[in-house]
């Protein structure tokens, strides 16, 4: 099949979409990104990608940590709120009527709808041009049954090409190719 050369973008189309918190439990942002990546094991550590425009950036910058909360496909409408409007306009609470809880490890509230909560500390920013990069240690994560079971039950938003996507059926498991003859 014949390939064009692209002008560069952003071609890696598949992304988690989540809920990313920040602030405190009296002020705070909760905004969808998909800018959001596993960036190393040990320490535990994730990267988000957020315009210094949004409202949320200034909560990370001035708290120094933010919460990836992993929203559920029957959550998407709420999700999908989120990315819409700014905190500096509205609050995303009342109007998505997602709920906050307290985490363990930092002052930034949790997502108590989200099957994950996973609290981070900001370790380097990185400015990147139209993003910052946050990269964020992990400090605590919070999971219900969906989350424990080995994420087998999640049911997590996949973002691709400006669609939110569930997961499609399992290929196999990791080192299967392994086992064949
Ligand atoms: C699916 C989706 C993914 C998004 N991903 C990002 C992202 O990775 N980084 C970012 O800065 N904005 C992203 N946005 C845009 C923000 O969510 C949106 O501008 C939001 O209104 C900002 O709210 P805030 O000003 O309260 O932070 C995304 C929006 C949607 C709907």
């Amino acid at each position: 099949m014949t390939k064009l050369v692209m002008k560069p973008s952003t071609a890696l189309s598949v992304a988690p979409a989540v809920l990313v918190t920040a602030g405190t439990m009296e002020s705070s942002d909760i905004t969808t990104l998909a800018w959001v990546g596993t960036l190393c094991s040990e320490p535990p550590s994730i990267g988000i990608g957020v315009r210094p425009e949004r409202w949320l950036h200034h909560f990370i910058v001035e708290e120094g940590a933010f919460v990836v909360n992993i929203a559920d496909a029957a959550h998407a409408r709420q999700l999908d709120v989120c990315g819409m409007v700014s905190g500096k306009d509205v609050d995303k609470w009342k109007l998505s009527g997602l709920t906050q809880e307290t985490g363990t490890a930092t002052a930034v509230p949790l997502v108590a709808e989200c099957p994950v909560n996973i609290e981070c500390v900001v370790r380097e920013t990185l400015p990147l041009g139209s993003h910052d990069l946050f990269v964020g240690e992990v400090v605590a994560v919070h999971m219900d049954e969906r989350g424990r079971k080995g994420g087998r039950i999640l049911d997590p938003i996949c973002f691709v090409n400006g669609r939110y996507w569930k997961l499609g059926d399992l290929i196999a498991p990791m080192g299967f190719s392994r086992k064949q003859a």
